[in-house]
């Protein structure tokens, strides 16, 4: 009897181990694409572009009323509005996938939807469904289809909060369900329709969990896509991956899976008076900081109201697509880099760990210096470039485990106009030594 039970027992453990591996791997192959994706593209489109003001935070922070922002709806033509131009100029920049605003916080929805009278298609000179026509084309295309959609909504006559000092009711849970009941109905829509690949949530914080029914919700849209991702904010630390925002990491951070979500000038949707746009190089040197760390860039543009994308934004983007093209190895194929203090520049590594690239966007005084690798270099090369590099060591004791300083000659005309990148390919899976050094006990 007692070894019968301890049999039991062992098939039962088996059993629930091998259901947790299975599990693990099922995550991690559904991940893979937006591991490798590196750099996808944010759009924020709305009736915002068309006085170029905050999306939906202008009236919810008072800036403008209710009323006055929603007369934006009659400028909101979308005449120009080229689905397939969009999906190729993103698919240039070296994009994997691309997120547009199906709904922001101000409610209005950009597709037919059947349950809501406040959008685009009933409401706006557009007159017509503007998602499903981009994740067609970006399909076509081969780009990952992400859908925004914000969970609050602050026009909804069932959602509780209007503005950030109003309140349609206060402690009303059967209302509020009532309103999730319209999200639920809003999604279903969004997912037959489109098959979205990504769902990037937002505005979760003025709500639980357990208020936004956030566990039924995902478990909802996974039988209709069960390799669907989830960003972070749906609510109760159930999202696929991590969505710090505007602010580049410092350190590496704790989630497997991340991505920083980053405006090219100050604002998310189209502002004609924003001019403060950071150069394409700058916004490769983030791109750079976050593949150092393991992460992915959503690069996010505004386009306006008739739909064409500002010239700014079309610059940034090709540039980009000039930079990725040429250092696709180092972008595509590469996992999170060494820690600081080996050399003076981010890094990653190839997926085998043999060859550690290095981006450097600054031109080196005499050589760059790498310390504390362990390993053999076998050869150095100017990624997109082609030219081989030499390299010396210097500085090693005999009698220490310290490595000694690798001195890497870069000439003058290697370098790529934004970051240069050498890839280093070593002996084998790189060997860092992470001490502090020797004292001589035997010379
Ligand atoms: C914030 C803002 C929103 C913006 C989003 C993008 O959560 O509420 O306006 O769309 O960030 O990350």
């Amino acid at each position: 009897m007692q070894g019968l039970k301890k049999i039991v027992g062992l098939v039962f453990c088996v059993v629930i181990l091998a259901g947790k591996v299975f599990g693990q791997d099922e995550e991690a192959s559904k991940m893979e694409w937006f591991g490798e994706a590196k750099l996808g593209i944010f759009l924020h489109w709305g009736i915002y572009s068309v006085n170029g003001i905050d999306e939906s935070w202008s009236f919810f922070n008072d800036y403008i009323s209710y009323d006055d922002y929603m007369k934006q709806l009659d400028g909101f033509t979308a005449a120009n509005y080229d689905p397939e131009k969009w999906a190729k100029l993103i698919k240039s920049s070296g994009a994997k996938y691309a997120v547009l605003t199906a709904k922001h916080h101000d409610g209005v929805a950009l597709w037919d939807s059947k349950v809501s009278d406040l959008t685009v298609v009933k409401k706006t000179p557009a007159g017509r469904d503007l998602v499903g026509p981009f994740m067609k084309a970006l399909e076509k295309e081969g780009i990952k289809k992400g859908i925004y959609y914000s969970v609050l909504d602050w026009s909804h006559p069932d959602y509780d909060r209007k503005t950030r000092t109003e309140y349609r009711y206060k402690d009303d849970p059967e209302r509020f369900q009532k309103f999730v009941d319209f999200n639920f109905k809003q999604l279903e829509e969004l997912s037959l329709n489109c098959q979205p690949d990504l769902y990037w949530f937002d505005g979760d914080w003025e709500h639980k969990a357990e208020e936004w029914k956030s566990k039924q919700l995902k478990e909802q849209l996974l039988a209709w896509n069960p390799n669907l991702i989830i960003n972070s904010r749906i609510g109760g630390g159930l999202g696929d991956y991590d969505t710090p925002e505007q602010g580049v990491p410092v350190t590496r951070p704790h989630s497997k899976y991340w991505e920083l979500c980053l405006t090219m000038n100050n604002s998310w949707g189209y502002q004609h008076n924003d001019h403060a746009y950071k150069s394409p190089g700058e916004l490769l040197r983030v791109f750079v900081d976050c593949l150092h760390m393991g992460g992915n860039l959503l690069l996010d543009m505004g386009p306006k109201p008739d739909g064409s994308i500002p010239e700014e934004a079309v610059d940034i983007l090709k540039e980009f697509g000039r930079w990725t093209s040429k250092h696709a190895s180092a972008v595509y194929e590469t996992q999170a880099g060494i820690p600081a203090g080996h050399v003076f520049a981010p890094t990653t590594l190839s997926k085998d760990k043999k060859i550690l690239y290095i981006y450097l966007d600054y031109k080196v005084n005499e050589s760059l210096v790498i310390k504390g690798l362990k390993n053999m270099i076998n050869r150095i090369w100017v990624v997109g470039n082609g030219t081989k590099l030499k390299h010396r060591e210097v500085g090693k004791m005999y009698w220490s485990q310290v490595p000694g300083l690798k001195y890497i000659d870069i000439p003058d005309n290697v370098y790529d106009k934004d970051i240069t990148v050498l890839a280093v390919l070593l002996d084998g899976e790189i060997d860092l030594y992470r001490e502090k050094g020797q004292v001589i006990e035997s010379n």
